[in-house]
């Protein structure tokens, strides 16, 4: 009777772990496809490419400021434009997570691409596929790779704040820290290390490296020196650097050709090149652009899949910054 209580016991407990994994197995389904908008606005690619290339054409910083956005929105709940929600009664932006706040930007460009796109096809193009698809161009606008996007997410009704905290990285967190993160969400030590690589553009803002320039011994001195100048170690905490000393607008390997000589901007840059399991995979893309260019542009495909909404799931919002 013991064994038969047991077993049901085991059947039932079985049946709710199966259940359990379907469950999240489907709700994390990406089922995206290039052509998604092929017929409803067969417009929606150009119409996108068309105001990144003016945004980017008017201050070539926004490539990689548009490129961050899209992942910051996926680690948090999925590519599903939770990110883009500003406060509201409902809504605890995401925007002020401190890995964020004022330091995300881009915002007023979603905006305009967003209102280009509902003006030759209202409420077809979801927040999310744009995020996904402006990233692409801005890479391609600035020398780097292009890959082709899938389509078909739709936009959150929710945002959270607190699991932005929780998963994106920080300009602190160690190889062990950046190795999990990523692993949460179904990224590859790998696909880390080139994701990493759009560092290879932009700026960041004395707060995020002052520890690493003042504190770390894995830095080259005449380096740490140089950017001590325009970030003292107490003031100036927006004074900003580029992520990459040499070609900081354009996208190419010398990202990694930095971290060989201890010229990594942030403490998370140079723990990809410390003496770690990471070094032979810097030291490849810092040979071999082309490969950086393949892993980075496969690591994008696969981060724009993670946990997309779809079918009936969430809604196309009418403006970014607002749920319906
Ligand atoms: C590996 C973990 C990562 C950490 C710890 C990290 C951290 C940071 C920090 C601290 C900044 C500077 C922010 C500021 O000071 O305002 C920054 C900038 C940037 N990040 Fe990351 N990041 C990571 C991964 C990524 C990934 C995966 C991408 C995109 C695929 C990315 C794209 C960028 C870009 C393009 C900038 C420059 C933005 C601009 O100039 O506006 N980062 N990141
Ligand atoms: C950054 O992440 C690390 C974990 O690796 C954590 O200990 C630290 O508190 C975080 N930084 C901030 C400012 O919260
Ligand atoms: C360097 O480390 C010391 C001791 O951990 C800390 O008190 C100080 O604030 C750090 N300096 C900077 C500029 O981060």
């Amino acid at each position: 009777m013991s064994s038969k209580g047991c077993s049901f016991h085991i059947t039932t407990c079985f049946a709710a772990t199966v259940l359990l994994l379907l469950l999240s197995t489907f709700s994390c389904e990406a089922q995206l496809t290039p052509n998604y908008y092929d017929y409803a606005c067969p417009q929606a690619l150009s119409t996108i490419r068309a105001a990144v290339r003016a945004a980017i054409a008017k201050e070539r910083r926004m490539a990689a400021s548009l490129i961050r956005l899209h992942f910051h929105d996926c680690f948090v709940q999925g590519c599903d434009a939770s990110l883009l929600l500003d406060d509201a009664p409902n809504i605890v932006s995401e925007k002020n997570a401190f890995q964020s706040f004022k330091s995300l930007r881009g915002f007023e460009v979603i905006d305009s691409v967003k209102s280009a796109v509902e003006e030759v096809c209202p409420g077809v193009v979801s927040c999310a596929d744009i995020l996904a698809v402006v990233a692409r161009d801005s890479s391609e606008y600035v020398g780097g790779p292009t890959w082709t996007v899938k389509l078909g997410r739709r936009d959150s009704t929710t945002a959270n704040k607190d699991l932005a905290r929780a998963n994106l990285p920080n300009a602190t967190n160690d190889l062990d820290a950046l190795v999990s993160i990523f692993a949460r969400q179904g990224l590859s030590v790998k696909d880390m290390v080139a994701l990493s690589g759009a560092h290879t553009i932009g700026l960041a803002r004395c707060v995020s490296f002052r520890d690493h320039i003042y504190n770390d011994t894995d830095i080259d001195a005449g380096f740490a020196s140089t950017r001590r100048w325009r970030c003292p170690s107490a003031g100036g905490d927006c004074n900003l650097a580029p992520l990459d000393l040499v070609t900081p607008y354009s996208f190419d390997n010398n990202y990694y050709k930095n971290l060989l000589q201890e010229k990594g901007l942030l403490h998370s840059d140079q723990v990809l090149f410390n003496g770690g399991a990471t070094d032979d995979i810097v030291r490849v893309y810092s040979a071999n652009q082309a490969a950086f260019y393949a892993d980075f542009a496969a690591a994008m495909v696969k981060m724009g899949d993670i946990c997309p909404l779809t079918g009936a799931a969430g809604e196309i919002r009418k403006v970014c910054r607002l749920v319906n």
